[in-house]
Protein backbone atom coordinates (compact mmCIF):
# COMPACT_ATOMS: atom_id res chain seq x y z
CA UNK A 1 0.00 0.00 0.00
CA UNK A 2 1.52 3.50 -0.96
CA UNK A 3 -0.41 5.61 0.53
CA UNK A 4 -1.98 5.44 4.12
CA UNK A 5 -5.84 5.00 4.47
CA UNK A 6 -7.72 7.20 6.71
CA UNK A 7 -10.93 5.82 7.40
CA UNK A 8 -13.40 8.28 8.93
CA UNK A 9 -17.27 8.43 9.95
CA UNK A 10 -19.55 8.91 12.43
CA UNK A 11 -19.74 6.94 15.39
CA UNK A 12 -21.13 3.28 14.83
CA UNK A 13 -21.30 3.33 11.16
CA UNK A 14 -19.10 0.42 11.04
CA UNK A 15 -15.46 1.70 10.83
CA UNK A 16 -14.57 -1.46 13.30
CA UNK A 17 -15.98 -4.03 10.66
CA UNK A 18 -15.17 -2.75 7.39
CA UNK A 19 -11.29 -2.41 8.75
CA UNK A 20 -11.17 -5.25 10.42
CA UNK A 21 -13.08 -6.97 7.26
CA UNK A 22 -10.27 -5.67 5.19
CA UNK A 23 -7.33 -6.77 7.23
CA UNK A 24 -8.52 -10.27 7.18
CA UNK A 25 -8.75 -9.98 2.89
CA UNK A 26 -5.56 -8.38 2.69
CA UNK A 27 -3.66 -9.53 5.30
CA UNK A 28 -2.84 -5.87 6.61
CA UNK A 29 -3.15 -4.82 10.13
CA UNK A 30 -5.11 -2.09 11.01
CA UNK A 31 -3.99 1.21 13.31
CA UNK A 32 -6.96 2.55 15.57
CA UNK A 33 -6.85 6.18 16.79
CA UNK A 34 -9.36 5.42 20.25
CA UNK A 35 -6.78 1.73 20.83
CA UNK A 36 -3.35 3.89 20.84
CA UNK A 37 -5.29 6.80 22.73
CA UNK A 38 -6.29 4.00 25.25
CA UNK A 39 -3.33 1.95 25.55
CA UNK A 40 -1.03 5.43 25.86
CA UNK A 41 -3.50 6.66 28.67
CA UNK A 42 -3.82 3.31 29.93
CA UNK A 43 -7.51 4.25 29.82
CA UNK A 44 -10.38 3.46 28.70
CA UNK A 45 -12.03 6.61 25.95
CA UNK A 46 -15.23 7.02 28.50
CA UNK A 47 -13.01 7.12 31.67
CA UNK A 48 -10.50 9.39 29.68
CA UNK A 49 -13.80 11.43 28.67
CA UNK A 50 -15.03 11.47 32.08
CA UNK A 51 -11.95 11.61 34.17
CA UNK A 52 -10.08 14.55 31.89
CA UNK A 53 -13.00 15.73 29.82
CA UNK A 54 -13.32 16.11 25.70
CA UNK A 55 -10.93 18.84 25.50
CA UNK A 56 -7.84 16.57 26.43
CA UNK A 57 -9.26 13.40 24.52
CA UNK A 58 -9.09 15.43 21.44
CA UNK A 59 -5.42 16.74 22.07
CA UNK A 60 -4.88 12.77 22.16
CA UNK A 61 -6.24 12.82 18.61
CA UNK A 62 -3.88 15.71 17.57
CA UNK A 63 -1.05 14.03 18.67
CA UNK A 64 -1.52 10.32 17.30
CA UNK A 65 -2.14 12.72 14.22
CA UNK A 66 1.38 14.26 14.54
CA UNK A 67 2.75 10.75 14.79
CA UNK A 68 0.98 9.69 11.87
CA UNK A 69 2.42 12.42 9.51
CA UNK A 70 5.50 11.87 10.63
CA UNK A 71 6.04 8.08 11.26
CA UNK A 72 3.55 6.03 9.67
CA UNK A 73 2.65 5.13 5.82
CA UNK A 74 1.20 2.73 4.04
CA UNK A 75 -0.83 1.95 6.49
CA UNK A 76 -4.65 1.63 7.14
CA UNK A 77 -5.57 3.61 9.69
CA UNK A 78 -9.46 3.88 11.16
CA UNK A 79 -10.22 6.79 12.77
CA UNK A 80 -12.80 7.64 15.93
CA UNK A 81 -15.79 9.41 14.77
CA UNK A 82 -14.19 13.18 15.99
CA UNK A 83 -10.88 12.50 14.76
CA UNK A 84 -11.68 14.47 11.48
CA UNK A 85 -10.90 18.01 13.11
CA UNK A 86 -7.25 17.19 13.45
CA UNK A 87 -5.81 20.32 12.24
CA UNK A 88 -3.55 18.11 9.40
CA UNK A 89 -5.95 15.14 8.61
CA UNK A 90 -5.64 15.93 4.35
CA UNK A 91 -1.57 15.44 5.22
CA UNK A 92 -2.07 11.78 6.45
CA UNK A 93 -3.73 10.20 3.49
CA UNK A 94 -6.46 8.96 1.16
CA UNK A 95 -9.50 9.77 3.07
CA UNK A 96 -12.12 7.33 2.70
CA UNK A 97 -14.96 8.65 4.32
CA UNK A 98 -18.26 5.59 5.39
CA UNK A 99 -21.59 7.30 4.91
CA UNK A 100 -24.81 6.45 6.24
CA UNK A 101 -28.05 8.57 7.53
CA UNK A 102 -28.81 8.77 11.32
CA UNK A 103 -31.54 6.72 11.49
CA UNK A 104 -29.43 4.01 9.63
CA UNK A 105 -26.56 4.33 12.21
CA UNK A 106 -28.93 4.41 15.16
CA UNK A 107 -30.64 1.33 14.16
CA UNK A 108 -27.47 -0.48 13.42
CA UNK A 109 -26.22 0.32 16.91
CA UNK A 110 -29.60 -0.46 18.43
CA UNK A 111 -29.73 -4.12 16.92
CA UNK A 112 -26.01 -4.75 17.80
CA UNK A 113 -25.69 -8.04 19.61
CA UNK A 114 -23.66 -6.02 22.32
CA UNK A 115 -26.24 -2.76 21.93
CA UNK A 116 -25.26 -1.86 25.70
CA UNK A 117 -22.27 -2.00 25.37
CA UNK A 118 -21.30 -0.38 21.88
CA UNK A 119 -23.67 2.57 23.17
CA UNK A 120 -21.95 2.60 26.82
CA UNK A 121 -18.43 3.03 24.93
CA UNK A 122 -19.43 6.09 23.26
CA UNK A 123 -20.40 8.73 25.43
CA UNK A 124 -21.11 11.09 22.74
CA UNK A 125 -23.62 8.56 21.75
CA UNK A 126 -25.53 8.48 24.87
CA UNK A 127 -27.99 11.00 24.34
CA UNK A 128 -30.20 10.10 20.75
CA UNK A 129 -30.86 13.81 20.46
CA UNK A 130 -27.31 15.06 21.16
CA UNK A 131 -26.04 12.78 18.81
CA UNK A 132 -28.21 13.37 16.04
CA UNK A 133 -27.21 17.05 16.35
CA UNK A 134 -23.69 16.55 16.55
CA UNK A 135 -24.49 14.02 12.96
CA UNK A 136 -25.94 17.10 11.46
CA UNK A 137 -23.09 19.62 12.56
CA UNK A 138 -20.33 17.11 11.26
CA UNK A 139 -22.15 15.48 8.31
CA UNK A 140 -21.27 18.59 5.75
CA UNK A 141 -16.85 18.42 7.05
CA UNK A 142 -16.98 14.78 6.86
CA UNK A 143 -17.98 14.79 2.62
CA UNK A 144 -16.21 17.99 2.50
CA UNK A 145 -12.78 15.75 3.91
CA UNK A 146 -13.11 12.60 1.99
CA UNK A 147 -11.39 11.60 -1.04
CA UNK A 148 -13.85 8.65 -1.48
CA UNK A 149 -17.25 8.33 -0.32
CA UNK A 150 -18.68 4.76 0.15
CA UNK A 151 -22.52 4.31 0.77
CA UNK A 152 -22.52 1.50 3.23
CA UNK A 153 -26.40 1.88 3.22
CA UNK A 154 -26.52 0.74 -0.18
CA UNK A 155 -23.47 -1.47 -0.13
CA UNK A 156 -22.22 -4.73 0.51
CA UNK A 157 -19.46 -5.40 2.97
CA UNK A 158 -17.82 -6.71 -0.24
CA UNK A 159 -18.20 -3.97 -1.89
CA UNK A 160 -17.18 -1.64 0.20
CA UNK A 161 -13.79 -3.47 0.54
CA UNK A 162 -13.22 -3.14 -3.01
CA UNK A 163 -13.77 0.23 -3.38
CA UNK A 164 -11.04 0.84 -0.34
CA UNK A 165 -8.61 -1.39 -2.06
CA UNK A 166 -8.93 0.90 -5.09
CA UNK A 167 -8.07 3.47 -3.09
CA UNK A 168 -5.45 1.92 -1.49
CA UNK A 169 -4.00 1.01 -5.29
CA UNK A 170 -4.30 -2.37 -3.78
CA UNK A 171 -6.82 -3.62 -6.92
C1 LIG B 1 -16.07 10.01 19.09
C2 LIG B 1 -16.09 8.76 18.50
C3 LIG B 1 -15.53 7.56 19.15
C4 LIG B 1 -14.44 7.95 20.14
C5 LIG B 1 -14.97 8.97 21.09
C6 LIG B 1 -15.44 10.24 20.40
C7 LIG B 1 -16.67 11.16 18.36
O1 LIG B 1 -15.01 6.67 18.17
O2 LIG B 1 -13.30 8.43 19.49
O3 LIG B 1 -16.01 8.38 21.82
O4 LIG B 1 -16.42 12.32 18.73
O5 LIG B 1 -17.40 10.92 17.39
P1 LIG B 1 -15.93 5.76 17.19
O6 LIG B 1 -16.28 6.59 16.01
O7 LIG B 1 -15.04 4.62 16.84
O8 LIG B 1 -17.12 5.34 17.97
Amino acid sequence: MENNIILIGFMGVGKGTTARAFNKKYNTYIIDTDDLIESKENKEVKKIFAKKGEAYFRACEQEVADWIESSVQGSFISCGGGFYTVKNLKKLGTIVLLDASFEWIHQRLKNAKNAKAKLEKRPLFSKEKEAKKLYKEREKAYKKLADVIIDVENLTLEEQLKLIAKAAKLA
